[in-house]
């Protein structure tokens, strides 16, 4: 895998219906695994699902779980609160945990649709219901996986000069009159034309 599959990445929710190899499963849930966690906790449990009436009741545990029902699997990632050693930071670790099975599918060509369902408490509810989880294993999300039906369209640039600070936050009014205070002979043109 390269930094390639960050910028060619992009949701899948239609799929073809083809399994997904057991060897590539092994290397999205290693993947998994290798994510950074806080106290390097790894507090994550990870199902996988192919019983076609589970999938279908996780499409339905969310308002937009749709691709969950026409995917062959999907890995339901959730945390052991009996393993946590910085409870308020699982989600941050499945986040991460998450997002390595996005982009370890992808470099075998394989598509993935991330769906959130924790913090909310009845989405939580429904898939721990469906999944059959004892109280103390909290559901974060779940990943339809499965090869793309049809072409995968790149995502659009995103990248934002923009959003990028140096340093501690300078306003844009107070950017200006640094400017200003800099060169003053400078007119006002942030913003504007420019002399
Ligand atoms: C926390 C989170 C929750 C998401 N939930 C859903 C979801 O419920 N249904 C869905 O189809 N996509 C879901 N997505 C996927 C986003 O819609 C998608 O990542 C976003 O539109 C950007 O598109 P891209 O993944 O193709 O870059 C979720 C993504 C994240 C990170």
């Amino acid at each position: 895998m390269t930094v390639e599959e960050i910028f060619t990445r992009t949701s899948v929710r239609s799929f073809d219906g083809r399994p997904v190899p057991e060897e590539d499963v092994e290397l999205m849930l290693k993947a998994a695994m290798h994510a950074p966690s806080a106290m390097n906790q790894q507090c994550w449990e990870f199902f996988v699902v192919d019983d076609v009436g589970l999938l279908q009741g996780l499409s339905r545990a969310a308002p937009y779980a749709g691709p969950v029902g026409r995917a062959p699997m999907a890995i339901v990632l959730a945390a052991d609160k009996g393993r946590m050693k910085a409870p308020k930071m699982w989600q941050q670790d499945l986040a991460a945990a998450a997002q390595n099975i996005l982009l370890a599918a992808k470099s075998r060509g394989i598509g993935t649709v991330w769906i959130g369902i924790a913090p909310h408490p009845d989405r939580m509810a429904a898939v721990s219901g469906i999944m059959g989880l004892p109280e103390g294993l909290k559901p974060f999300c779940v990943i339809a996986v499965g090869y793309p039906f049809g072409d995968v369209v790149p995502n659009e640039g995103r990248y934002k000069p923009e959003r990028v600070h140096r340093n501690r936050f300078v306003a844009k009014d107070e950017a200006s009159s640094l400017l200003r205070a800099a060169f003053p002979g400078m007119r006002s043109w942030i913003g504007g034309t420019a002399p």
